[in-house]
């Protein structure tokens, strides 16, 4: 039986989802503040400024101090690693929980749940979609007047209605840093965060009368860009402040090469990235390249499979360690599993890297394998005792699953893994109520013709049952015809049976 065409969230997900902290937070008292106040004035507020500056941490801080006021829920969704403009609304819903059996579009279920709702949503990342999420946003604050939106990204939405905050660095006081004073460090922001991740780095760092003055002017040399601090401070494991800002000062004046003017912030933040860079060993520079073909975070055993016999060989657990130690990537743990994750700034970085080195098209092929696997096995093991677990899994993997589809579709000889992938998740996209996503993976996958292969015939089908129990008969019945074509031709007239699709199909 078809379930009813209603949207509903998965249970347990109904006070939103802000992620926590993984690092401490640090100052933005004002921001926090000012941005609070603007959100209760306007429904859409867009934080925006340099890669690595701050956006991400401080939305989530004013995310989850409004909490209170949005008593429906508050809701971050990272688009970071989103590139098809076309799964923006149904990426929200899914976020959301929302599982929507029906043909109705994604953004009608968003403004049906929402319509009635006190809702904040997160969207993060938004600049490479700045069009598409402007346009989203637009119709779903007409529609929902309890709604709010809080956005970061590069540049402004620039729809009506917008307040844009320019999110600053972090505070470095002209005056050096008075020490010790825990409370209050009288160096500003950007001195307590280094002294923060200083003391990360090396457990007995603490802020004196010796050192406090050279951390304010590390702090200033780096203009109070939180990233750049964060991988400034995980450098004292090897080198003592002094010698950090001797050596950064000596960077930054062969980046202007002398002249008396200041670099941009851009260029601080590339030379410190570049500075972290030269300073890893060639392992550990491989891997941080190759580790930019996952999309948003990995687990260990990805990473052996993917990159092991890329020239990163060796114990690859040593590398992966060390460069946690240099900030490159973070840990985090989700339901007691350990997964890595690269801050978006430094991914491109890694990606412009790999890319400097050749086309990485094997590597994206390493990656395509492993996921296809990984999608083969959950479904040959779905039915046992580890089910739940099973899901879990591919629900955390589903950037990666994006990834490789999205690579699939756009590598010829790629097209027949992406069909396995979109169709060995087949019982995924029904457990998830996900119908929908899962006919637009295959639709994709199908819709360049091609050979009567088992992956096309199989694919057919599976896009033919999600069809069917979206109650969608017309192309349910296209689907299992088609796919009753493709097993024709393999198998000769009269030995077509396409089973559960045409069954599916005809009812
Ligand atoms: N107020 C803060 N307290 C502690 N850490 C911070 C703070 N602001 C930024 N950071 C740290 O600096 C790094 C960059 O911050 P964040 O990811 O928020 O930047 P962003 O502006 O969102 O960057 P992008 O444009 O690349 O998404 C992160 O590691 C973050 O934890
Ligand atoms: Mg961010």
């Amino acid at each position: 039986m078809a379930p009813s065409a209603t949207a509903h969230p998965l249970r347990g997900r109904e006070q939103g989802n802000l992620p926590e902290d993984v690092s401490s937070f640090v100052g933005r008292s004002f921001e926090v503040k000012e941005t609070r106040r603007l959100l209760s004035e306007s429904r859409l507020v867009t934080l925006t400024g340099l890669g690595g500056v701050g956006k991400t941490r401080l939305a989530l801080r004013v995310a989850r101090d409004a909490q209170r006021t949005f008593t429906d829920g508050t809701w971050f969704v990272d688009l970071s690693e989103l590139h098809d403009a076309d799964q923006l609304a149904q990426a929200v819903a899914s976020t959301l929980g929302l599982q929507d059996w029906s043909v109705r579009s994604p953004q009608s279920v968003l403004i049906d749940h929402l319509a009635d709702r006190r809702t904040l949503l997160l969207l993060d990342n938004c600049e490479h979609l700045v069009g598409p999420v402007a346009a989203l946003v637009q119709t779903l604050l007409r529609a929902c007047l309890g709604l709010s939106v809080l956005a970061t990204s590069r540049e402004p939405l620039g729809i009506g209605g917008e307040t844009v905050v320019r999110v600053p660095p972090l505070t470095v006081s002209a005056e050096p840093a008075r020490a010790p004073a825990p409370a209050d460090v009288p160096g500003g922001d950007a001195v307590a965060l280094f002294e923060q991740r200083a003391r990360a780095a090396v457990p007995g760092f603490r802020l004196t009368a010796e050192n406090s003055a050279t951390v304010a002017r590390i702090c200033a040399r780096l203009e109070g860009l939180p990233l750049p601090i964060e991988l400034a401070a995980a450098r004292l494991r090897a080198l003592s402040v002094d010698q950090l800002l001797e050596r950064l000062d000596d960077r930054l004046r062969l980046l202007t090469r002398g002249d008396r003017t200041t670099p941009s912030r851009q260029q601080t933040l590339r030379l410190c990235i570049d500075w972290s860079y030269d300073l890893c060993t060639d392992r550990e520079q491989r891997l941080w390249a190759r580790l930019s073909v996952f999309a948003g975070s990995v687990a260990l055993d990805a990473i052996e499979g993917v990159v092991a016999d890329d020239g990163v060989d060796g114990d690859l657990l040593d590398v992966v360690t060390s460069l946690v130690d240099k900030s490159i990537l973070i840990r985090e743990e989700v339901d007691a599993a350990v997964r890595y994750r690269m801050l978006d700034t430094l991914r491109e970085y890694g990606r412009q890297r790999l890319r400097d080195e050749g086309d990485p098209i094997a590597l994206r092929r390493r990656h395509r394998d492993w996921y296809e696997d990984l999608v083969l096995r959950a479904q040959r093991d779905w039915i046992g005792s580890r089910q739940v677990e099973r899901v879990s899994k591919l629900e955390s993997e589903q950037s990666n699953l994006r990834e490789a589809m999205e690579f699939c579709l756009g590598d010829p000889p790629s097209a027949a893994s992406a069909m396995r992938i979109a169709a060995g998740l087949y019982e995924f996209w029904i457990v998830r109520g996900r119908f929908k996503e899962g006919r637009n993976w295959l639709d994709r996958a199908l819709a360049d013709g091609g050979p009567p292969t088992v992956e096309r015939g199989e694919a057919m089908c599976v896009d033919s049952v999600l069809a069917a129990l979206q109650q969608d008969t017309p192309a349910a019945t296209v689907s299992a015809e088609e796919a009753r074509q493709v097993a024709g031709r393999r198998l000769g007239p009269g030995r077509a049976d396409t089973g559960d699709a045409a069954a599916v199909a005809r009812r």
